[in-house]
């Protein structure tokens, strides 16, 4: 069966002897035309004048737009219609588009674009959070707040109490492919666009509104992105948008691409936060009371700020049990890139205030700080009824009704067990009945050995003057599904060929993680056929509609359902004619064969006998996940279909002459239930962990007090290297199956192993403390420049 096999990604070999093809690899019909933005240079202002003559006069350029030039209402917003394409008079930020060149060439629109003579009044922009909150800037009219317990009363009869607070910085995605798009029109006034996007059906949806035609007019084709990490949720619209209009407006193909400055310049990025928290704790470190206070820098648009802010706020706990806690939200607006997606969508930056939370008290206390982590654990719950919801295909019922032995039955709809008396529930009131936490805890510290280990580096820092080493464990409860409820639908398209041959299709894009491999792999198994005889297909919004972005990590759990049920529905259909021919309903599909009684027929005859007798091979499948309910507003429901788990533990050394640092060691155990994919899933867990560390060490966004982007590039933006990687990374799988009804119990792996990057943050904290008496109170990103100054309060 080609489930829980470590097989390789589909596109391996296409990716590394660069035969893969991306979007900016579409062969191009002749007189394609290039489109480049101006940008503006300032982040707030008024635009007096716009002098275009230049660059409609530099070589090769057919067409210059401006906001009035444009024919519909151009907005490329995801949620809250404020982002006009190009500025309206008002300008928001340094990089936003004012104006777009139409030329022969990319050089020759990038060129020209430069060109402008543009004279822009300008406002002073509101850059940090301090002076949003302080203007009142904000997204939504007043801050939202969750609560469970009461925080105030439990803060004032508190043993003792700390308040702190932490800055953590933005992230750029540094996907490996820019953003680009090609639109191609067709007859009719129709277009067809290739978009490296994560969520083509928002193309289709922006692409349709700007070229005044209905859905169906558009279709968006992806068939990979070189990464996409978030970033290419929302932030591909822009792209996709000028093109189509350009191509209405010529009748000729237009394509954009950005190049690797104007990328970081332009798009939005991961929002940075500040959190202040007061927190009352026993002396044993057990949290009893906390109030946070999340600041969230959004940016000059909505974009997808609001529900980012609310993930941040359903991860404050991450994975401990609060009794009395208050946590407020503030969601600033700012000068800058509309901050947008990015791998955790707010979760991380939840999840870093509690863990500096926990590191705070615990150096307070002197107390191992893995110690007060598990004093404060969520307690483990492990469901009784954890037997696969999704069994192998098995035989049709004879005709009595008795199923045959081997197969299982489908799992009970309430899948979830009723909580037990002593309920323990997250602060926005989701019963937690899944925790696995300790015993991963538990595991995970035996296989790092860190007792012995700690105890090891107390005594080798006791001996070093100079380098200092720290190690960390913090876990991770990451909660899967989109918490707009009804996102969490997919669909799926598959055609079984008279030949045996598969042709699969469903909403998810691929965008390095495995998606297509993964679904593949379902789709293989439910038919009992190598999964070579898939074909793996581009996400095409004529064939499966209205689609969610792939993203919230529920891509395979999603499409994987959908795809399966397409799938069940052909083979039904074949298994129907098969038991009338031959008599018996004792029919099973695998190794390529179908075994009809005591007789057996390949895979292909069975289609070609089905194609003879006028039985449809081609199903759609549609899945919805169920038992979901969430009120963002009262902060109350069940958000979350499940939680994902993992942990490591990193060790750290620094150098406290300089602050350079490195990780020495990571070893990780993540829960991904029943793996569709271990190879593939490793691979997730690793590279998450890698940027995860990444976004709170070497990867720092400098904005100077203009509001101009200076981290534009990779010359100024550092992220990691191979050389980064831990020098031991020990990476292995938690063996449990999910206990929800997920696809083959798999769990969804996308985004929680990113969390696990903030043991390095945590390590370094741990460095830090070993460095002088006091707090270091290390802010994020932990640059060498953030630890030297870290070091410095200790000792202050
Ligand atoms: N892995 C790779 N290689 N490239 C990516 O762009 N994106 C991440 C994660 N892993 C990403 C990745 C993000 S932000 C999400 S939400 C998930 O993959 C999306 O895919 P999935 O739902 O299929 O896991
Ligand atoms: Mo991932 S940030 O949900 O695209």
């Amino acid at each position: 069966m080609s489930i829980a096999k470590p097989l390789p990604h589909d596109g391996a070999t296409l990716h590394v002897t660069g035969a893969a093809r991306y979007t900016d690899d579409i062969p191009t019909p002749p007189g394609t035309l290039h489109i480049a933005f101006g940008t503006s240079p300032v982040a707030a202002g008024n635009i007096t004048t716009m002098n275009l003559d230049a660059v409609k006069n530099a070589p090769g350029v057919v067409h210059v737009l401006t906001a009035t030039d444009l024919p519909n209402d151009c907005d490329v917003s995801p949620s809250a219609h404020d982002e006009p394409l190009l500025a309206t008079g008002t300008v928001h930020y340094a990089g936003q588009p004012l104006f777009l060149v139409i030329a022969t060439s990319h050089l020759a629109a990038r060129f020209a674009a430069r060109q402008a003579r543009v004279e822009i009044a300008e406002t002073s922009p509101v850059l940090t959070i301090e002076d949003a909150f302080a203007a009142d800037a904000r997204f939504e009219d007043s801050p939202r707040i969750y609560q469970k317990g009461d925080a105030s009363k439990g803060l004032q009869s508190a043993r003792q109490t700390l308040t702190g607070s932490l800055f953590m910085g933005g992230q750029e995605h540094f996907y490996l492919e820019g953003q680009a798009a090609l639109a191609l029109p067709q007859e009719g006034g129709d277009m067809t666009v290739h978009s490296s996007t994560q969520h083509p059906t928002e193309i289709q949806h922006k692409v349709a509104h700007a070229i005044g035609r209905p859905m169906h007019a558009v279709r968006v084709e992806t068939r990979r992105m070189g990464g996409g990490f978030g970033g290419k949720e929302s932030q591909g619209n822009a792209l996709a948008v000028a093109c189509a209009v350009a191509a209405q407006l010529t009748g000729k193909p237009c394509k954009i691409r950005y190049d690797r400055d104007d990328d970081m310049i332009i798009t939005g990025k991961r929002h940075d936060f500040r959190i202040d928290y007061k927190v009352g704790f026993e002396p044993d470190g057990r949290i009893t009371a906390l109030e946070v206070t999340h600041y969230t820098r959004c940016g000059w648009a909505q974009d997808l700020s609001l529900p980012v802010a609310d993930r941040a706020m359903l991860h404050a706990d991450n994975a401990y049990n609060l009794d009395n806690i208050r946590i407020t939200s503030h969601r600033l607006r700012t000068n800058m890139q509309s901050a947008t997606a990015f791998r955790g969508f707010g979760g991380p930056q939840g999840m870093v205030g509690i863990e500096k939370i926990m590191d705070h008290v615990a150096q307070t206390l002197k107390l191992d700080p893995l110690e007060v982590r598990r004093r404060n654990y969520y307690a483990d719950r492990m469901p009784e009824d954890t037997a696969p919801a999704t069994p192998e295909p098995r035989p049709v019922r004879n005709a009595k009704g008795d199923s045959a032995s081997r197969g299982a039955e489908a799992a009970r709809p309430d899948q979830i067990p009723t909580p037990p008396e002593d309920v323990q529930t997250t602060p926005y009131h989701q019963p937690v009945t899944d925790c696995i936490i300790n015993a991963l805890t538990d595991r995970l510290s035996q296989m790092a050995d860190y007792a012995a280990r700690r105890a090891a580096i107390a005594k080798w820092n006791a001996a070093q003057p100079i380098l200092k080493r720290g190690i960390a464990l913090t876990p991770v409860k990451f909660g899967i599904s989109f918490t707009l409820t009804h996102l969490n639908q997919a669909g799926a398209l598959v055609h079984v060929y008279q030949d045996g041959s598969i042709h699969l299709n469903h909403g998810g894009t691929e965008m390095g993680q495995g998606l297509f491999q993964k679904v593949a792999q379902v789709a293989a198994a439910r038919f009992g056929v190598p999964v070579e005889a898939i074909k793996i297909t581009a996400t095409d919004t004529a064939k499966v509609p209205n689609t969610s972005a792939t993203a919230a990590s529920s891509g395979s759990d999603l499409n994987g359902m959908a795809v399966k049920n397409a799938c069940d529905e052909i083979r039904k259909r074949m298994e129907e004619l098969l038991a009338e021919f031959y008599q018996t309903r004792d029919i099973t599909f695998a190794d390529g064969m179908v075994r009809i009684g005591s007789q057996e027929i390949t895979f292909a005859q069975a289609a070609t006998s089905a194609y003879e007798n006028r039985v449809s091979l081609s199903a759609t499948g549609f899945y919805k996940t169920p038992d979901i309910e969430w009120d963002r507003i009262a902060g109350k429901g069940r958000p979350f279909f499940y939680f994902a788990y993992g942990a490591a533990c990193t060790e750290v050394v620094l150098d406290t002459l300089t602050g350079e640092n490195r990780i020495l060691r990571t070893d990780i155990l993540h829960d991904a239930g029943t793996s569709l994919n271990p190879a593939i899933d490793i691979g997730q867990i690793e590279g998450g962990f890698v940027q995860g560390a990444g976004w709170l060490t070497t990867e720092e966004l400098v904005w100077d007090d203009k509001g101009v982007l200076r981290t534009h590039a990779p010359s100024t933006y550092k992220i990691p290297a191979c050389s980064d990687r831990p020098d031991v990374f020990n990476v292995a799988l938690w063996d449990q199956p999910n206990p929800a009804q997920t696809i083959y119990r798999s769990k969804a792996v996308g985004e929680p192993p990113f969390m696990l990057g903030i043991s390095a943050f945590s390590a370094l904290s741990d460095a830090v403390a070993a460095c002088g008496p006091g707090y270091g109170d290390l802010q994020a990103p932990a640059t060498a420049e953030a630890v030297l100054a870290a070091i410095g309060r200790t000792r202050a």
